[in-house]
Parts: structure tokens; C-alpha cells; sequence
């Protein structure tokens, strides 16, 4: 292991401990959400991940408790199931995974024993996956303190975030031809972002920013929850059933809107991303002001295609952006608040922020495999899940790049999810 995939981490561990202190054993060990793991359980699972990939798959060691593979195994036990299982308490937790991370860094990986191991510390590819799990698992942790009602990050506060309007054009026109979608040189990108393949795009404008706060409240007014003509079948079935009629967290008030963030009730600000809506709205969203959902490799090409470098360069510009740093406010900043992180396509803030929901079902790229194991993508394959692309505020800058794929169930939008427009040219 590099000293560098050391620091990334221990920057992790960092993270994700810092974030967890602030809260009471019994704030760690309920269910805040049938939809969320008890953070205990994501903090021991965090640990049992480690051991798997850095310990026992690398045959530096054995397993703590072999009863962990079966509660610390998300497939095995949905996340309503999780508070039933004999797992281990905040203090255990804890220190399962320093000894973890200890027997980690301690392990003494010999090359040339065995290929498999070989390919997985090839360019440090597994300790970057474990680096970046835990940060996924972080940001996971995060939407479940979104939904207690109360508590949540001490440090959750106005900062700076704030943009005056500016005079970026609403929209840029991405001209036709190929890029390279996907990468085959970023080494610790998921199987799922490669091969690098050319992908011919035709001509299409994308919005410069995600749609604003104040821009979808106009949607609500204008009665787009309740006109069919915008929402797909399926779409209109959720409208429906769940009768949910604006983004989650949103509180309507006489005087406007408010919103409930780490349980602070403030005035929604009217310049930030819109964060916690599904698939279905972002999409009803585009429809109501003419447009649609961009694809992925639309999405892509605005974050990353630089015409003067070439097809095969990936400008990187876009994921200077570290909006991480914007955790300092737990919460996106307004949108164009980040100039110097223009992609060369002239579209902003494709990086942090928010996630972007896309027009596109999740899928492998034409000669996908699967590697290190088929539990992480492939298995999620197919029509039932959306893509989306750009990471959000509270996703780490390690866990994300212009390439990054990221997915779920049109329903969900107790993630930091909002919608980036675009059109036919
Ligand atoms: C890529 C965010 C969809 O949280 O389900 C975490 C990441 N994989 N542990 C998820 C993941 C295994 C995954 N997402
Ligand atoms: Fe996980």
C-alpha cells in the first residue's frame, strides 16, 4: 500500500468517525428510517468490508467473527431488517474497526504468490475501493441524520455557499460528435466505468447549473404535481400512491416555503440546488419546461469532453471543485458559486453539489466484466434502477470523478438528489 492510499484512509476513518461523534449511543444503535441502516450498523459494516478486501481476500488473515458475513452482508439483510440482527454495539463498532484498519496496514502482501491478489493491489485498486466505500457509506450515514427529525451535525449552519445571480447562459450547446465515455486509465474506477468506448452524441443543449430551489417551487405552482401530461405511467402511479406533492424535507407555510435540514426548520434558499426529489419529479421537472432528463453520456460529455484536447482526454476542471468543503454548511451551495470549476463544455458545477438523476437505466458498457466481485454493479443491471452522475455536497471528492456512475430506484429521494435539464438542438 502507497502512503497515499494510507492517507485516503485514514482521511475516511476520519470522516466518518468525526461524523458519528456527536451523536448518543442510542442515536447510533435505533432506526431513524426503514429505508436506512442503524448507523451502527454501517459503521461496523465499514470494518467488516475492510476486513474482507484488505485482510482476508489478500490472505493477509481470517475473519474476526465469522458470524459477521452474515449480518454485515447488505444483500443478505434488507436495511428494514438491520435493527433485528445481533450486531454490535457504537464502542464495538469502533473498535472493530481500528483493529481492522490495524491488521490492514500491517498485512505483508508478497507479489507474484497468487493473481488474484496481484490484480487487486494492481495501482493500489483495492484500497482505493475500500477508501471509497467507506466515504459512500458516509455519505449514506449523512441521509440518514437528514431524516431524524432532530439532532444531526452540530456544525450545520449558514456559511458561505451564497451566489449572486450571475450572467452564465442558462444553457450551452454541446456540438455532435464522439467522446470516450467510461475510462480504462483512472485506476481506482469501478468496474462499472469501463471499457473507455467512443459514443457518438448528437447535438444537445444542458442546462449551465442544476434547477434551483426557487425554479421548482414554480413548477409546484404552476399545478405540475397534478397535470398527467407531465409525469410518465409509472411516474403518475407513484404521484398517485404516495400523494407526495413536493421535493422531501419541503414544509409549505402562509408565507412561503420552509425546509427541514438536519433538524433546523429554515426558509428554503431560493438559489441552492433542489435536493430530495425521485426520479419521477426530476423527470416530470424537465417535461413541464419542455426539456427532459439528459442521458449519461450526454451528461458525461458536458463534465468532461474538451474538444481541443482530443476524444480521449478527460478533462478534469469540472472535479476541481471539492465541494466537499461545503460540508462546512452541510448543504449544497448555490448554484454557479463555483466559476473556477468550469467544464471546457461551459457547464458548472457538474461535480459536488448534487447528484444528477439521467435519463438512463443502469447497465454495463459494451464489454463490461466484472471486477472484483459482481455484487457491486452487475447484479443491479437492468431497468429497475436509474442513473445518477456528479457526486453531491456530501460526497467526498475520492468518491467521485466525471466517470462515476451512481444509481438507485426511480422512489428514492431520501438521497442528495436533484435534476440538471437538457434538450434536443
Ligand atoms: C453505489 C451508492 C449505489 O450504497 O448501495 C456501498 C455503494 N456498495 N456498499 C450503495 C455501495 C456497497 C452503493 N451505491
Ligand atoms: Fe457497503
Amino acid at each position: 500500500m502507497t502512503p497515499s492510499s494510507a492517507a485516503e484512509l485514514a482521511n475516511a476513518r476520519h470522516r466518518t468517525l468525526e461524523l458519528l461523534a456527536p451523536l448518543t449511543d442510542d442515536e447510533l444503535t435505533t432506526q431513524h428510517s426503514p429505508l436506512m441502516s442503524p448507523l451502527v450498523w454501517d459503521l461496523a459494516h465499514i470494518a467488516h468490508y475492510e476486513e474482507l478486501w484488505l485482510v482476508r481476500e489478500l490472505g493477509a488473515g481470517d475473519a474476526t467473527d465469522p458470524r459477521f458475513d452474515d449480518v454485515y452482508d447488505a444483500f443478505k439483510h434488507p436495511r428494514a431488517e438491520r435493527p433485528d440482527l445481533d450486531i454490535l454495539g457504537p464502542q464495538a463498532a469502533r473498535d472493530f474497526g481500528a483493529a481492522v484498519r490495524d491488521r490492514a496496514l500491517g498485512a505483508s502482501i508478497v507479489a507474484g504468490s497468487d493473481p488474484r491478489v496481484d490484480e487487486l493491489v494492481a495501482d493500489d485498486f483495492v484500497y482505493g475501493m475500500v477508501a471509497r466505500h467507506e466515504h459512500q457509506h458516509v455519505e449514506t450515514m449523512l441521509a440518514t441524520l437528514q431524516l431524524m427529525e432532530t439532532g444531526g451535525p452540530a456544525a450545520a449552519g449558514d456559511g458561505p455557499g451564497h451566489a449572486e445571480a450571475d450572467d452564465a447562459p442558462p444553457e450551452i450547446l454541446v456540438p455532435a460528435g464522439p467522446f470516450v465515455m467510461g475510462t480504462d486509465t483512472d485506476s481506482w474506477a469501478y468496474d462499472n466505468e469501463r471499457p473507455a468506448h467512443a459514443v457518438d452524441v448528437p447535438d444537445f443543449y444542458i442546462d449551465t447549473t442544476p434547477t434551483t430551489n426557487a425554479e421548482y417551487a414554480r413548477f409546484i405552482a404552476a399545478g405540475g404535481y397534478d397535470d398527467l401530461q407531465w409525469w410518465t405511467e409509472s411516474g403518475w402511479k407513484w404521484r398517485q400512491e404516495s400523494q407526495l406533492d413536493a421535493p422531501q424535507f419541503w414544509i409549505a407555510t402562509d408565507t412561503g416555503w420552509m425546509r427541514r435540514r438536519f433538524g433546523r426548520i429554515e426558509p428554503l434558499p431560493a438559489r441552492e440546488p433542489v435536493q430530495h426529489v425521485c426520479w419521477y419529479e426530476a423527470d416530470a421537472y424537465a417535461r413541464w419546461t419542455g426539456r427532459r432528463l439528459p442521458t449519461e453520456a450526454e451528461w458525461e460529455k458536458a463534465a468532461s469532453w474538451d474538444p481541443a484536447a482530443g476524444i480521449g482526454v478527460k478533462h478534469k476542471t469540472s472535479e476541481d471543485a471539492a465541494l466537499w468543503g461545503s460540508t462546512a454548511r452541510w448543504g449544497p451551495d448555490d448554484v454557479g458559486a463555483h466559476p473556477g470549476a468550469t467544464a471546457p463544455s461551459g457547464a458548472l458545477d457538474m461535480i459536488g453539489g448534487v447528484w444528477e438523476w439521467t435519463a438512463s437505466d443502469f447497465s454495463g458498457y459494451p464489454g463490461y466484466s466484472s471486477f472484483p466481485y459482481r455484487e457491486y454493479s452487475e447484479v443491479f443491471f437492468g431497468p429497475e434502477y436509474k442513473v445518477l452522475r456528479g457526486g453531491s455536497w456530501a460526497t467526498h471528492p475520492t468518491a467521485v470523478s466525471t466517470t462515476f456512475r451512481n444509481w438507485d430506484y426511480p422512489i428514492r429521494r431520501q438521497i442528495f438528489s436533484g435534476v440538471r435539464c437538457a434538450r434536443d438542438a
